[in-house]
């Protein structure tokens, strides 16, 4: 039960919002106790179809009692185009944030949200306030523009883009409770602020993949949000053919910390379907890669996969569950180093060893995405998607 004292969170999402910059507040703030609502901005029901083809269930609607006449210690907007700009024409949104920021509430905006959200609304002025560089410019004289990750000035907290969620969200937490807490959160999710990823790479062999890959990304109840949503997000930019596969018996999957996606197809279907996949990448989450671990068509596929010499992969929870066991070809060596260095060793966020890449963590998320493309597509490719994030 949500103690009196518990920070209560709105995160509004509506169609085309970037789901990277939805998905990292509302995990990282849940991490840190928040009572976090996503809400639809949205005309429709509860299914937002965000960018990139990623379905996110929301919580409840903006418009409806429960958020326009609640009080939230924070709201957050997430960026997106035309997410933002569907935020900035939400009046029953634009209602809610005024109220907010008239009496003292704490809010914060990525990527085109502050300036076509707040900064439309007028929330913004007279304040330091950053925004994706191509939306830098859309800020009215009132606001002061700077050049960096996140700013926070008075109530306000704002922020540039898809690689700068994660520096976001934490500063966020740090308002609601303080740096210790921000800086715990951190620390278990292995966070590193600066751009960019190197690939520690072992037996070193071309990944085959010609034309349009086709990417399997398997998903259950308990999947990492952090994870899912990046690795999506990441290789939709790369224009891979992603198709997420639930091994539930539904497409709607309730996800570790709570959000609700769901999946383009269910696991059997996709293995019925007789394609083969240039690549299978498995998002951790503790109970999800243990159903996944025990699911006989996922094995059987990641199996035929390994036998093909055609690419695999996992991140987090996933590593062990899958990979490692017995059922699923493993690569002891792979998963050994793994497991067994230094939290501090950079070089080992994400590892490659010949067609199997894992990476450790949802800190790490966004580095082993990249890093998927870069070994599937190539560098260039690799660049312009990091670019697009603004992890270049
Ligand atoms: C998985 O989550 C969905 C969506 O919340 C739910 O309908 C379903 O019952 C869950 N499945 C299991 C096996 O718990």
């Amino acid at each position: 039960m949500a103690s009196p004292l518990t920070k209560k969170v709105l995160v509004p999402i509506v169609a085309g919002t970037e789901p990277v910059e939805a998905t990292v507040p509302i995990v990282v703030l849940r991490r840190a106790g928040a009572d976090v609502t996503v809400a639809s901005a949205g005309g429709g029901g509860l299914v937002v179809e965000a960018m990139y083809g990623v379905r996110i269930v929301a919580d409840a609607l903006v418009a409806a009692d429960d958020c326009a006449a609640a009080h939230f210690d924070l709201i957050v907007l997430p960026g997106g185009v035309p997410g933002a700009a569907n935020l900035g024409g939400c009046a029953a949104l634009e209602a809610v944030v005024r109220r907010h920021a008239a009496t003292g509430g704490l809010y914060a905006a990525i990527c085109a949200a502050p300036s076509l959200a707040l900064a439309s609304w007028g929330v913004l002025n007279g304040l330091e306030a950053t925004a994706h560089p191509l939306f830098v410019d859309k800020f009215p004289p009132e606001v002061a523009a700077v050049d960096a990750s996140v700013v926070v000035d008075g109530n306000a907290v704002t922020s540039r883009g898809p690689a700068t969620s994660t520096e976001f969200a934490l500063a966020l937490v740090e308002q609601l409770y303080g740096k210790d807490k921000a800086e715990q959160i951190a620390k278990e999710m292995l966070v590193r602020y600066e751009a960019g990823y190197t690939i520690n790479e072992v037996n070193s062999v071309q990944w085959k993949c010609d034309g349009t890959p086709k990417v399997l990304v398997p998903v259950a109840n308990g999947t990492e949000e952090m994870e899912l949503i990046t690795i999506i997000d990441v290789l939709r930019r790369a224009d891979a053919d992603v198709v997420v596969a639930s091994a539930e018996n539904t497409v709607d999957i309730a996800a570790r910390h709570g959000m609700r996606i769901v999946a383009d197809t269910t696991l059997d279907e996709a293995a019925a379907d007789q394609t083969s996949f240039d690549l299978i990448i498995l998002p951790g989450g503790t109970p999800a890669a243990k159903t996944l671990s025990s699911n006989g068509k996922l094995v059987t596929l990641l199996k035929k996969q390994a036998e093909a010499s055609k690419p695999y992969g996992a991140i987090g929870a996933s590593t062990a569950h899958v990979l490692e066991g017995k059922k699923a070809a493993a690569h002891p060596s792979m998963v050994a180093g793994l497991m067994k260095d230094g939290a501090g060793k950079r070089e080992s966020r994400v590892v490659v060893d010949g067609n199997v890449i894992t990476g450790r963590s949802a800190g790490t998320a966004m580095e082993f995405a990249v890093a998927v493309v870069e070994k599937l597509l190539g560098r260039d490719v690799a660049q312009r998607v990091a670019e697009g994030l603004l992890f270049a």
